[in-house]
């Protein structure tokens, strides 16, 4: 009998985390586990067929007992602008945690695959230094490349676009397309951080999911974007939920702009995202109406 392939998701019991451990579970051939402090975690996102550990990416050599094929690196401090209120948690988990991930993949052997950010392409680059959690996920990558080049690690850089899907969270920690749900579920006004014409691409979570994949058996190197081909800006989501709209002051961290590069993803891995927000927003928008 084949042996199983072992896969270790860190972040395994959050948003895109416990999505992407969905899927990977229903391929028989995968034994998968989640390494989680549960920051934003959470245990009612445990998938049924993982194996759940708890505890900090930073003490991963002592927690993690297996010895995994693949490592899909997602366990880290998620937020743009609450990430100046939070730069100690940025550190631990960015900085800390991802150093000694980094480490476990490259005493073990596995190929890592890094969920990067976006951000970092913002404002025709400038976006990389404009909040703590942008920079730290953009030297990050610069890390990742960098084991790559003085130890050989294998690894491949995806680059998410706002994700949105079943799971998004909707606290303090929310995104924007679960918050402008709930708001409008609630009956209280949208509230649109200025000036509202900041673009973003959004992307469902099952494209991202599909891509991470994808990139685990094909992916090399840096650059893959994973984003949907469509832009909108935050006034036009919140002119799709419908309703009354409130605008907040500007805040920092805010990029204006976003800039996509989906070649390495198209060509290298066969994807494309499929998912459509409009459709999503529209279809949500039904469901309030007819609860
Ligand atoms: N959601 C997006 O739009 C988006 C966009 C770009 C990049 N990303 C990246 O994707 C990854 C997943 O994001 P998400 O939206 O699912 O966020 P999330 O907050 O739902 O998930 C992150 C998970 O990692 C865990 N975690 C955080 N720090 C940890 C640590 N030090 N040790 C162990 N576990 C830790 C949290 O408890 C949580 O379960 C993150 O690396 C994030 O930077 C997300």
């Amino acid at each position: 009998m084949q042996s199983k392939k072992i896969i270790l998701v860190t972040g395994g019991a959050g948003f895109v985390g416990s999505n992407l451990i969905e899927q990977l579970v229903k391929d028989r051939g995968n034994e998968v586990y989640s390494l989680d402090n549960y920051s934003t975690g959470s245990k009612n996102n445990h998938i049924k067929g993982a194996t759940y550990i708890e505890g900090d990416t930073s003490n991963i050599v002592k927690l993690v007992k297996v010895k995994p094929d693949l490592v899909f690196h997602l366990g880290e401090y998620a937020r743009v602008e609450k990430s100046f209120e939070d730069i100690e948690m940025v550190w631990r988990s960015n900085k800390d945690g991802t150093f000694a991930v980094l480490e476990f993949c490259r005493t073990v052997g596995t190929k890592i695959v890094y969920a990067g950010s976006s951000t970092k392409f913002g404002d025709g680059g400038l976006g990389r230094d404009q909040s703590p959690y942008a920079w730290a996920k953009a030297s990050n990558t610069e890390l990742v490349k960098n084991y790559g080049i003085w130890f050989g690690l294998k690894y491949a850089i995806t680059y998410f676009y706002n994700v949105y899907g079943p799971r998004e969270l909707g606290n303090k920690f929310g995104t924007v397309i679960e918050i402008f749900r709930q708001q409008r579920l609630s009956g209280e006004p949208l509230k649109v951080v200025s000036p509202g014409t900041q673009t973003r691409i959004f992307t469902h979570v099952d494209d991202i999911v599909r891509g991470l994949i994808l990139a685990g058996e094909k992916g090399s190197g840096d650059g893959y974007g994973l984003g949907a081909e469509e832009e909108y800006s935050i006034l036009d989501i919140a002119k799709m939920f419908g309703g009354k709209i409130q605008m907040l002051p500007e805040r920092a961290g805010n990029r204006m702009t976003a800039s996509i590069d989906l070649s390495r993803s198209r060509d290298e891995l066969g994807w494309h995202a499929e998912k459509s927000i409009k459709k999503y927003v529209l279809e949500l928008v039904s469901n309030i109406k007819s609860t």
